[in-house]
């Protein structure tokens, strides 16, 4: 028992050590606002280097003393030439608020890229991908969308928004490839949730890989179409404390066990699953 507790605090040890050297000031390039309380903010920094598999996150510190837990927000977009990360968040709560404020050269304390993201290296130009994505949710979908298109594959993107206001990046996908756009109030594309629009492609087309991210809704109505799908992935949202691992903040329950005891950490054994792993 006495060896058990040693071994595990050895790992954790070691993986705080490969996190220490993942931290880095990094300096904001720039911030605009997309849409009413959704920015776009571009940092600069040697931690790009690290960043290639899209689906990962950063944790980041909030610049202010009295909030100890840092925030994870995805990659939306990786710009290695330039050692430029993007990422487009909403702003929720004081931290994300105090985000907003960031204006060009601040420093922003960053962790990462963490996490296991989107399976990739298995897609090439035979393969028709859905991209799904709700809210904001969709960021770390751009990434991936891009990737997949150096791949050669086909990649039908089906992005749900509340309203017509808080759209962000349609131009942006629509340079990639095939967009199709739903709003809960109708106010633009079809009326209702992303799953009105799924039902209607799946007529035209049987994907070959899947990928998903957004509310839980949105989630179990991925996993209710594509349940035993070989490659469609969801990305998890949990509440997170370190983001490495160490802490079990994020647990998340496996759908194989009925027991409910066993879990995955949603930090770093996420934030994407298959579908038919985790319980929603
Ligand atoms: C892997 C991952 C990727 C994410 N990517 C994005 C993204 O690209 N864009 C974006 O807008 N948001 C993203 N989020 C959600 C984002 O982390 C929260 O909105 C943010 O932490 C809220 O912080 P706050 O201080 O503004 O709000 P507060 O409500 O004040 O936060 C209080 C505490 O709760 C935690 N928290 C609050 N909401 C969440 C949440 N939904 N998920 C995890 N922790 C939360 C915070 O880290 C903080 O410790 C992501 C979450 C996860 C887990
Ligand atoms: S946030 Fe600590 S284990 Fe995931």
């Amino acid at each position: 028992m006495v060896r058990k507790t040693k071994e595990v605090s050895n790992v954790t040890r070691t993986k705080i050590r490969r996190l220490i050297m993942k931290q880095e000031m990094m300096t904001v390039v720039s911030q605009i606002q997309l849409a009413p309380n959704i920015y776009e903010l571009v940092l600069t920094g040697e931690l790009v280097k690290e960043m290639k598999v899209p689906g990962q996150f950063i944790h980041i510190k909030v610049p202010r003393a009295d909030l100890l837990l840092r925030r994870p927000i995805s990659l939306a977009k990786i710009n290695l030439e330039k050692a430029e990360c993007t990422i487009i968040y909403r702003v929720e709560g004081a931290g994300t608020a105090d985000f907003s404020q960031l204006t060009t050269g601040d420093l922003l304390d960053v962790m990462g890229p963490l996490g296991n993201g989107f399976p990739i290296t298995d897609i090439s130009s035979e393969d028709i991908v859905f991209i799904i994505g709700g809210g904001i949710g969709v960021p770390p979908l751009y990434e991936l969308s891009r990737q997949l298109k150096k791949r050669g594959a086909k990649v039908v993107h089906i992005l749900g928004f509340a309203k017509q206001e808080v759209i962000f990046y349609e131009e942006a996908f629509k340079a990639l490839d095939e967009v199709h756009i739903s709003t809960d109030d109708g106010s633009y594309g079809t009326q209702g949730h992303v799953g009105n629009v799924l039902d209607r492609l799946l007529k035209e087309y049987q994907p070959t890989a899947v990928y998903s991210c957004g509310s839980n809704g949105l989630l179990k109505t991925v996993e209710a179409n594509f349940h035993d799908h070989p490659r469609a992935y969801l990305s998890l949202e949990a509440r997170m404390a370190c983001g490495m691992g160490a802490c079990y903040a994020c647990v998340c329950h496996l759908q194989a066990d009925e027991t409910g005891k066993e879990s995955k950490k949603v930090c770093d054994e996420g934030p994407v699953f298959a579908t038919g792993e985790v319980r929603l």
